[in-house]
């Protein structure tokens, strides 16, 4: 059974193409490789040892859609494409309307003409807006507060309007809190462009030496430690995540918001310290200003996924860290080594 994961190239779709064979499935990419390098797909490759089949394309670009589908026999889509920087889109919305929403809507499009009505797509936890309330459940209310994160309620917004159409349909909608870590090989991780605007790649960042110190921003929030609590997910606990989700959608029929967090808050010096820990590196780091729109705390109620999904994260904050810095200290320049 073949699996199209769009954006396959990426931080977690690579990691998810993994499970996928894993699991028995054939599997597809399709990415443009706007923010990714092919070389991570050879990575998968030799972990699996099966071979990735590959299509360097724009899934705004519906001929080259309908070419896949015609070609393949596709089961269910994974639908990872998207750009995702929260500050870049702020800078360039209409590129990031244009990106996200038009690749959306396309890809249905050519679903429904294939009668290929199974898709799980890749939330995340920045629908919840301003929410104050924790844990999040899936069922409080929405809206989101820069054009990335607009961008995502409206795509939710949109197949949930497609299933309303037509039930036949089978949508998991993945709300993803903050994946890190790294394969457990080393050799396939996160690879961000130029400076990391995430917590966790500008720590492992620093301890490599590319970076001089961690800037803690604002020590002054309501939580434990004064620093910002995020609920921090292990990317193969995720990955294993959407396996589950795919083999929800084959069986079922319906559209479904799924948390997928581990439910635990950890603070910016318990990761740093975590790090530390398991790195056997130095972090220095200075408190600076907060960052404007940063929450002081954002952690998930995971308990629909297991109902759902029967999955739950198994990793913890040490693994998470361990794994970081296995591939961050093989790959200090990540794909570019
Ligand atoms: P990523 O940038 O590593 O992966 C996205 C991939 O999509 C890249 O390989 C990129 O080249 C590709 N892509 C972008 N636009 C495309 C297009 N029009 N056509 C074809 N390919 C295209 O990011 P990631 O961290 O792996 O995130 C995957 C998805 O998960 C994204 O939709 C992101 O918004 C979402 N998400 C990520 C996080 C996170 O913290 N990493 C959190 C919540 C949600
Ligand atoms: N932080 C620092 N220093 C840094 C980077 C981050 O102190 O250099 C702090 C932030 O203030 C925050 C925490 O570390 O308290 C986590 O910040 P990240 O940027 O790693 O993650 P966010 O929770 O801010 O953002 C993530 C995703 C977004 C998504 C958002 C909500 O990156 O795409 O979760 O789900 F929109």
């Amino acid at each position: 059974m073949a699996i199209l994961t769009t954006g396959g190239a990426g931080y977690i779709g690579s990691h998810t193409c993994i499970e996928l064979f894993r699991a028995g499935y054939d599997v597809i990419v399709v990415d443009n490789l706007d923010n990714s390098s092919e070389v991570s797909l050879e990575r998968v490759e030799k972990i699996v040892g099966k071979k990735v089949k590959f299509y360097k394309e724009d899934v705004r670009d519906k001929e080259a859609l309908r070419k896949i589908f015609s070609e393949n026999d596709i089961e269910a889509v994974i639908h990872f494409a998207g750009l995702k920087a929260v500050g870049e889109s702020v800078k360039k919305p209409i590129e990031y309307y244009d990106n996200n929403l038009i690749s959306t809507i396309v890809l249905l499009e050519v679903m429904r003409e294939f009668d290929c009505k199974r898709l799980v797509f890749s939330s995340s936890a920045t629908v919840y807006g301003t929410a104050k309330e924790m844990p999040l459940t899936e069922n409080m209310p929405l809206g989101a507060i820069n054009p990335y994160g607009r961008t995502k309620y409206f795509i939710e917004e949109i197949l949930r309007d497609v299933f309303v159409s037509d039930d036949t349909w089978s949508i998991a909608l993945l709300r993803y809190f903050n994946p890190i870590g790294a394969h457990e090989s080393g050799t396939i991780g996160e690879d961000p462009k130029g400076i990391p605007n995430n917590l966790m790649p500008y720590i492992s960042q620093v301890a490599v030496g590319k970076l001089e110190k961690l800037h803690v921003f604002g020590n002054d929030y309501n939580t434990k430690d004064g620093t910002g609590v995020r609920d921090y997910i292990h990317v193969v606990d995720l990955a294993e995540g959407h396996v589950r989700a795919v083999e929800w959608a084959l069986k079922n029929k319906g559209c479904e918001a799924i948390n997928l967090g581990t439910g635990n808050g950890i603070s910016v010096l318990e990761l740093r310290d975590a790090f530390v820990k398991a790195s056997g590196a130095e972090v220095p780091f200075v408190i600076d200003p907060r960052r404007p729109g940063d929450p002081d705390e954002v952690y998930a109620d995971a308990n629909k996924a297991e109902k759902l999904l029967s999955w739950k994260a198994k990793k913890n904050v040490d693994d998470m860290c361990r794994d970081t810095w296995n591939w961050q200290s093989k790959n200090p320049n990540g794909y570019n080594d």
